[in-house]
């Protein structure tokens, strides 16, 4: 499908993650209108200004303006930060009943703005919260990404980039499922120029590194009370991936209809990012470790879901 929509993005939620979304758009020139909503009108207000005043030094002009959600109805991308966040010591799953209710309202009076563009969903946990807005929606499935595991992935190939010395775009691995306490990495592919990594590490350094990745955001929410700018990079990434039509494979939340075995649920995996959206999920080949893990997370959000749509 060919959209006439342009390369308007609205935001919908301006705090840490969304207004640091808001500012790597506007530094890297990814699109040239984007439109800020938040309950807090004030400071989305304050936030356009603040943005605004950067332009001049960015790299190509850019529209920021404040709207409301009938600002989504000729969006090309509507993408959803708001929600409570996490608290110190809170999984991202304790935060499901509050957020869903948010989702309810917010992708509600999205679509009554007859937008039919893509949805992009950040707000944690972000694999149900996605299936909350593909079922709230009735999008197709293409149509609705989770930021899945774009940041642990960022976060996985930026550590083993530290262990061996190289460029963590010159390292490729996946770390695939929740993003969450049930992720698992992928080790059995993970590579350096096709070099296979998991040989070169004891179990013990391969099981270091997938706590490291794991728990990075309670150590960085302890620190500094959230995470935002590893995020905020992350769906930056994927949007310019929609609107600039690229096909490339990226870690996001999709919906699985069979792939790996698996159905009826939201999580990370790698896929085909293009203006279409999801033009494909990509079948991984794990090993049977790596299978037992991906169902477990599986079940871990399968359960949840299960609580909320009865
Ligand atoms: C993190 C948040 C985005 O992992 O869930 O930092």
């Amino acid at each position: 499908m060919n959209f006439t929509h342009g390369n308007k993005v609205v935001l919908v939620g301006t705090g840490a993650v969304g207004s640091s979304y808001a500012y790597a758009l506007m530094n890297q020139g990814i699109c040239d209108e984007l439109v800020l909503i938040d309950l807090n009108e004030e400071k989305a207000k304050g936030d356009v200004m603040d943005l605004d005043h950067g332009i001049v030094y960015a790299p190509s002009a850019m529209n920021i303006t404040f709207g409301t959600y009938a600002d989504c109805q000729d969006a090309a991308i509507v993408v959803i930060c708001a929600g409570a966040a996490q608290k110190p010591g809170e999984t991202r799953l304790d935060l499901v009943s509050k957020n869903v209710k948010i989702f309810e309202s917010i992708v509600g009076s999205i679509m009554e703005s007859g937008f039919n563009g893509i949805f992009l969903v950040a707000t944690n946990p972000v694999d149900i919260l996605a299936y909350a807005t593909w079922k709230i929606s009735g999008l197709p499935k293409e149509r609705v990404i989770g930021s899945g595991t774009v940041l642990d992935s960022a976060r996985f190939r930026y550590l083993l980039g530290v262990e061996f010395d190289t460029a963590p775009t010159s390292v490729h691995g996946y770390i695939i499922g929740e993003h969450g306490d049930s992720q698992l990495p992928v080790w059995s592919l993970a590579n350096i120029s096709g070099t296979p990594i998991a040989k070169k590490l004891s179990e013990k350094r391969k099981e270091e590194i997938s706590i490291q990745v794991r728990d990075a955001a309670y150590k960085i929410i302890e620190s500094k009370g959230a995470t935002y700018y590893g995020i905020a990079m992350g769906l930056a990434r994927i949007t310019r991936a929609i609107l600039r039509n690229e096909n490339v494979v990226l870690p996001v939340g999709a919906l699985l209809e069979g792939e790996n075995g698996h159905s009826d649920v939201y999580i990370g995996i790698p896929s085909v990012i293009n203006r279409t959206g999801i033009k494909k999920v990509v079948e991984l080949t794990l090993n049977e470790n790596e299978q037992e893990k991906l169902a477990n997370s599986v079940r871990t959000l399968k359960g949840i879901q299960a609580q909320i749509w009865k």
